[in-house]
């Protein structure tokens, strides 16, 4: 038999849903996480209400009251969630209408349209905000693993080859960089959420005389002056989900840096390189190979990547066909952002934690920094300062190369007249090249890995990370 619904939009139904329905439809689940943000939302909406004369300032305070109870009960783990209240809102309410009276009045001029997106949009610049913060984290650790290792050189490396020489610090400085854009991408996120949709109504606004600014300055949805900001179409406002989206893209991407990161200290701790050891706290062993100390940590962030992307992939692929404006697909938005929100903290912290344990070995990386082949386009630079065209010098060093590959000899070692029947150019000082400090301070310019350069950035990392 169908039981008559209890549901706030029961008075047009004669049955309530079934038992598989609700299952299949509620989302208190998983949207009770919103509960801090939907209070914030009722408190505004009703101190508005009572602002424009819609309540009484009594029935304000009796709502107030409330909300602020069953949050302290949430807090302590004593609220009584029910799937068959659907979503957090619902939940919210109802609890509200069994202490107070006056909840009943709560709903004037709102939907639950552009109530969820307000919660959404006050989640998303809450989310984006400490994620921030946990990017920032794992930055100050990388800079401190940067600064207590000032003096490593290591080879950077093109298709995985031994390419030219960097400073250690240079490579964990292009992880910085990363980062920072990433961290700007959150902000961008925070500016783009900042408009407040209450007030929207269903889709359409409403006919009684509200006062949505008051509202928006309540939340805080405020620009840098104070002004309030609200939404410019009540239909795009319950309808759009593009802060959704930009933040899973900036989760996503996020995800596809520490995903690189993690593969660079992946290869580093493997034996082949052995520049790197990782903290045994962020590593595992094998259950059938004793000598095994694997990095999981970072292969797990490499992993996490792609579950990052597929969070964004759900979201686009959600929106796109929707025809406006909410229909209940969208409560499918909530468990992609939020998934995106905590895998990519959790990343965050994991980051900071590997590095900060992390040890450079030293003998392991001069060693492969060693080799005067990681200078030949120094080399080839030398013969552009005697005159040579770039091309022509490039073809001599790479014959040189070639010359000292078939002696079995190191490329420094070649005598000076087997070098100058490459070319005339070559001069007696030709192997002066090969001083990797030389080589290294010549490189002066914005962005290089010279030690004048790497300094500048140690102190613009100091001052960008405080
Ligand atoms: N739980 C719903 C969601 O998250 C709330 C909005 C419901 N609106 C509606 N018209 N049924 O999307």
């Amino acid at each position: 038999m169908p039981k008559k619904t209890q549901a706030t939009w029961g008075g047009r139904f004669t049955a309530g849903p079934a038992d598989l329905m609700l299952q299949f439809s509620e989302s208190v689940s998983l949207d009770r996480r919103l509960a801090p943000f939907d209070v914030a939302g009722s408190k505004a909406h009703s101190a508005m209400l009572a602002h424009v004369g819609l309540i009484t300032a009594k029935e304000r305070n009796a709502i107030h009251a409330g909300l602020d109870a069953i949050l302290a009960e949430i807090a302590a783990g004593k609220f009584t969630w029910d799937t068959r209240l659907e979503d957090v809102h619902m939940n919210l309410e109802a609890a509200l209408t069994k202490r107070v009276p006056a909840a009943a009045k709560l709903h004037t001029a709102r939907s639950r349209n552009d109530q969820v997106a307000t919660d959404m949009r006050l989640f998303l610049k809450h989310a984006s905000a400490v994620l921030g913060g946990k990017i920032l984290g794992a930055q100050r650790a990388l800079l401190a693993i940067a600064g207590a290792n000032r003096d490593v050189l290591i080879p950077g490396y093109t298709h995985l080859q031994r390419a030219q020489p960097v400073q250690f610090a240079h490579h964990l400085f292009a992880w910085l960089e990363m980062l920072e854009r990433d961290r700007a991408r959150l902000a961008d996120v925070v500016a783009h959420a900042n408009w407040c949709p209450l007030g929207s109504g269903a889709l359409a606004g409403t006919t009684l005389p509200i006062d949505r600014e008051f509202t928006a300055k309540a939340l805080g949805f405020v620009d840098a002056k104070g002004r309030p900001q609200v939404t410019q179409n009540s239909m795009d406002a319950v309808a759009d989900r593009d802060m959704f989206i930009e933040f899973a893209t900036a989760c996503a991407l996020f995800g596809t840096h520490l995903s690189r990161i993690a593969e660079d200290l992946i290869l580093w701790t493997s034996a082949e390189f052995k520049f790197v050891e990782l903290p045994q706290a962020f590593c595992t062993g094998s259950s059938l190979m004793p000598q095994k100390k694997n990095s999981d940590s970072c292969e797990l962030l490499r992993g996490k990547s792609a579950r990052l992307q597929g969070n964004l992939h759900t979201l686009l692929t959600l929106v796109k066909g929707l025809p406006l404006t909410y229909n209940r697909d969208l409560q499918e938005d909530k468990p992609p952002v939020f998934d995106s929100f905590d895998q990519s903290a959790l990343c965050a912290d994991v980051l900071a934690g590997t590095v900060a344990g992390l040890t450079v070995n030293r003998d392991r990386c001069a060693a492969a920094v060693a080799d005067p082949a990681l200078l030949a386009t120094d080399l080839a630079d030398y013969l552009v300062t005697r005159g040579v065209p770039f091309r022509e010098a490039h073809h001599a060093v790479g014959a040189v190369v070639r010359l000292a590959e078939g002696n079995a000899m190191a490329l420094n070692q070649l005598p000076l007249e087997e070098v100058r029947k490459v070319h005339a150019a070559f001069g007696p000082d030709w192997t002066k090249v090969f001083d990797l400090d030389r080589a290294l301070a010549k490189r002066t310019g914005t962005g290089m890995p010279g030690p004048a350069q790497v300094a500048k950035q140690f102190n613009r990392w100091k001052k960008l990370l405080k």
